[in-house]
């Protein structure tokens, strides 16, 4: 019988990447998320169980991230209600140095199922598709990553892997720490775009207090802001600026550069005119 694969965050960066392979694979796929059918929201655990019928795999994206305060135990609630209903297969998406990303982690580990963790860098995509977006249309890129230099990794990167993951046994068990090849700073990715599309764009490092304040009066509430802003900070300490060689041992291939990603978000024309 085909069974359906969950993909919790179906819709955004990955999730929705991974929903596109696994159909072309001939797989049954069921989006979780809040405007999925049925809905799938986090934040209401009552919704969780009617995304879990027929069900033997699940694509686990927590958000806003899996180092957010209780996230880790709404991942272990749902890893146990996922087997308890027959679910064999866990994929979880988490994060590079994020220590609240562990016991997320952890919780997956423990939950009886088959398991794979792809523990993936900064995505290159919040630059195309996520909360940069913004800036590089603007033509100017404010964040508070300073002069720190992070591997971006490619969505499609994860996404082939996840998909492996979801379809094939011999990633049962294994922990990928995925990056892309090369390390950059903010200044030197934002580089690369503005040669992509033609366009003069520059990043602009503000402190994480002024980059907090900046969301605040945009409208988004503070309890998301602040472990939003203290992630960031983290996360960008210079922890992560090393490369990892998880995506060649996933797929017995590199990893894409950031250079490629630019070129192909640019010809989409994400950023404006192609
Ligand atoms: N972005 C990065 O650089 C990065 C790096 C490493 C790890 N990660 C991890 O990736 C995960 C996703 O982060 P992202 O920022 O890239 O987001 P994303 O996956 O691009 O988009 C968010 C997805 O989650 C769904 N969603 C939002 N609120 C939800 C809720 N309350 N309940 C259920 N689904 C909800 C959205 O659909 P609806 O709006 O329909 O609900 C959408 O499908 C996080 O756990 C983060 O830790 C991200």
């Amino acid at each position: 019988m085909n069974k359906t694969t969950l993909i919790l965050g179906g819709t955004g960066k990955t999730g929705r990447r991974v929903a596109e392979r696994l159909a072309k694979r001939g797989r049954t796929v069921r989006i979780g998320s809040r405007s999925g059918q049925p809905s799938f929201d986090w934040e209401d655990q009552h919704t969780w169980l009617a995304g879990l019928q027929d069900v033997d795999c699940v694509y686990v994206t927590y958000y806003p991230d899996l180092a957010f305060p209780g996230a880790a135990d709404k991942v272990r609630s749902f890893a146990k209600l996922a087997v308890k209903n027959g679910v064999r297969r866990l994929v979880l998406l988490s994060g590079r140095g994020e220590p609240g990303a562990r016991l997320g982690e952890q919780a997956v580990q423990e939950s009886g199922a088959e398991w794979t963790i792809v523990r993936a860098s900064w995505f290159c995509q919040n630059f195309s598709e996520g909360y940069l977006v913004d800036g590089v249309l603007s033509g100017e890129v404010p964040f508070p990553a300073g002069n720190v230099a992070e591997p971006f990794i490619d969505a499609d990167d994860i996404a082939d892997i996840v998909a492996a993951a979801l379809t094939e046994d011999r990633h049962v068990g294994k922990l990928y720490e995925v990056t892309g090849p090369r390390l950059l700073t903010f200044a030197e990715a934002v580089a690369e775009i503005a040669k992509a599309t033609g366009r003069e764009i520059r990043y602009a490092p503000v402190s994480a207090d002024q980059y907090a304040s900046a969301l605040l009066e945009y409208g988004l509430p503070s309890d998301f802001v602040t472990p939003l802003v203290e992630l960031f900070t983290a996360v960008l300490d210079g922890r992560n600026s090393r490369v990892m060689d998880g995506v060649q041992r996933a797929l017995g291939r590199p990893a894409r550069d950031f250079a490629d990603f630019a070129r192909d978000a640019a010809a989409s024309g994400v950023w404006g005119s192609k």
